[in-house]
């Protein structure tokens, strides 16, 4: 097991994605109530770019989900905590690093769902379509990638690797 030797992602293409996806929510979301709700811990890094890239105040508060033991998607989440602010009424857009299978954020749309937001949408860093298992609406897509196990940037391989700038293809694991 080892990163591929050049990144994925390099550090300036994802703050230059970042910057942009900023400009787009800002522009989307300005005069409106923002909360950001983050996933544990893997959108950590993203959260933190993309917030101080927005040009407009927001929110921010996090929920820790998991469906994931290793490498394979176990096919359902856990949650594990709430947001500590109150959602009712207000424009609550979910921050993510990845979306794989779609079983996190859909447990999460239906959790959040149910206290009323004014509106709720979603926002990955990265998206993995082919993986895809359960539909999930996505307002805001960082990069669209191949099936490839990455890690760096907030992401993980058995809680390696988040501290990485870059974004590295994790070779040789099956
Ligand atoms: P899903 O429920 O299958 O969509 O899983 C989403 C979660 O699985 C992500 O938030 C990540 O925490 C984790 N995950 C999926 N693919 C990868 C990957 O390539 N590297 C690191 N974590 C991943
Ligand atoms: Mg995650």
């Amino acid at each position: 097991m080892r990163l591929s030797d050049a990144p994925l992602i390099g550090r300036d293409a994802i703050a230059d994605r970042v910057r942009a996806l900023a400009a787009e929510i800002s522009s989307d979301y300005a005069e409106r109530d923002l909360v950001l709700v983050a996933v544990l811990k893997g959108a950590i890094h993203f959260v933190s770019d993309l917030q101080r890239a927005l040009t407009i105040p927001a929110t921010l508060d996090f929920v820790r989900a998991r469906s994931y033991a290793g490498l394979s998607s176990s096919g359902s989440a856990e949650i594990f905590s709430e947001p500590t602010v109150d959602l009712a009424g207000r424009h609550v857009l979910i921050v993510e690093d990845i979306l794989d299978t779609g079983v996190t954020a859909s447990a999460i749309f239906t959790r959040f769902g149910a206290v009323n937001p004014a509106s709720l949408d979603f926002c990955t860093l990265l998206d993995k379509p082919s993986r895809r298992k359960v539909e999930v609406p996505v307002r805001y897509t960082g990069f669209t990638i191949e099936d490839r196990f990455v890690v760096g940037y907030g992401m993980d391989y058995e809680e390696r690797y988040r501290g990485l700038k870059d974004i590295f293809v994790l070779e040789g694991l099956d």
